[in-house]
């Protein structure tokens, strides 16, 4: 669903094995209907401690239920659990998901760019530290 024109393999990022990095799944009954990949990463050209947000994705049939903002509130929880808390969360946010992202406090910052075989993204940033 992510990638509709890509591989499988297109979905696996380089961090995914990361003893820092963790997924998150939301089950309804048997059936995994939500998923969201959190790693630790700095934003490009910056040097914060950051969390990075990947391959988030609801099932269209249980889309609007807070399911995606619950990962995201939780994932940003267990990420500032440990000795050394990002101080910012952040993602690659294609445009038309980034209204999702600021309904959860995120901002854009820059201007759109273009992912190749997905389309026009911004970066979407949430202060953490505040
Ligand atoms: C984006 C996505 C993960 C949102 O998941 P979801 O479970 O439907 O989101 P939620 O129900 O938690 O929505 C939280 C809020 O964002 C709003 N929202 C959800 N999707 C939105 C969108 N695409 N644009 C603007 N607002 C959106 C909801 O209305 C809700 O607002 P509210 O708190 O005022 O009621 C889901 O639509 C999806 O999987 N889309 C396809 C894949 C994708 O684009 N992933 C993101 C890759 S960058």
């Amino acid at each position: 669903m992510l990638r509709p024109n890509q591989p499988p393999e297109a979905c696996v990022y380089p961090l995914d094995e990361h003893p820092d990095s963790f997924h998150l799944g939301v089950r309804v009954d048997d059936d995994l209907v939500g998923v969201a990949s959190f790693s630790r990463e700095p934003m490009p050209e910056g040097d914060e401690p950051g969390v990075r947000i990947r391959g988030m994705a609801v099932l269209p049939g249980h889309r609007g239920r807070g399911i995606g903002r619950a990962m995201v509130e939780r994932g940003l929880a267990i990420a500032a659990e440990g000795d050394d808390p990002p101080a910012l969360a952040w993602c690659n946010a294609r445009t038309s998901a980034a209204g999702y992202y600021a309904k959860l406090g995120f901002e854009q910052h820059g201007g759109e760019f273009e992912i190749e075989g997905i389309g026009a993204h911004v970066v979407m940033v949430r202060r953490l530290d505040l």
